[in-house]
């Protein structure tokens, strides 16, 4: 009996710590992927803030950081680094800088790729409706929302505009009736 009870003691430990690794351990795969989401500063003038995070809240994805902030030129010239030899570069990152963005990385199983379908097309008119851009906005200039288009954007997105301690670990008590 004593020994049956201490091993039951051991699993519920084993169990414990298993759970305890996939909540709070971080990582860029499985649950752990993360995504850097930012809405920009239409999205805040319009107030679409709280109905963009009740988007992600519903489908199950957890906040993992967020802040408010007007971000520089200089940090936005680094963000569109990729995109520095287009033509709307320069009027991207005006628009970017002009105005306080909310910032925020989101957490779950292939969040990066299901926040894309999420967000809808980068032009609005090519997004369907039910996505962000598809109800939301008309201009490419003015689409309301950033996300992170691959895993390894995301980690270097994530990087610039967060400091690792602002990065959450926490236990969310609706995980087991999110993954399996
Ligand atoms: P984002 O990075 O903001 O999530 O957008 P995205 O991946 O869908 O599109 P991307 O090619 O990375 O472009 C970044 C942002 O630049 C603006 N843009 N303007 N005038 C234009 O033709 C044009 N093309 C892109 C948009 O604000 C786009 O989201
Ligand atoms: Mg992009």
């Amino acid at each position: 009996m004593g020994t049956k009870r201490s091993l039951s003691d051991q699993k519920g430990l084993v169990d414990l710590g298993a759970k305890h690794a996939r909540t709070v351990k971080s990582g860029w795969t499985g649950p752990n992927e993360r995504t850097f989401i930012a809405v920009k500063p239409d999205g805040v003038q319009r107030r679409l803030v709280g109905d963009i995070i009740r988007r992600f809240e519903r489908k199950g994805f957890k906040l993992v950081a967020m802040k408010f902030l007007q971000a520089s030129e200089e940090q936005l010239r680094q963000h569109y680094w990729d995109l520095r030899e287009k033509p709307f570069y320069n009027g991207l990152v005006k628009y970017m800088s002009s105005g306080p963005v909310v910032a925020m990385v989101w957490q779950g199983l292939d969040v990066v790729k299901t926040s894309r379908k999420m967000l809808g097309e980068t032009n609005p008119a090519d997004s369907l409706p039910g996505t962000i851009r598809g109800d939301y906005c008309v201009e490419v200039g003015r689409n309301v929302i950033h996300g992170s288009d691959s895993v390894e954007s995301a980690q270097r997105e994530i990087l610039l505009w967060f400091k690792q301690d602002e990065l959450i670990c926490w236990e969310e008590c609706s995980e087991h009736w999110i993954y399996v």
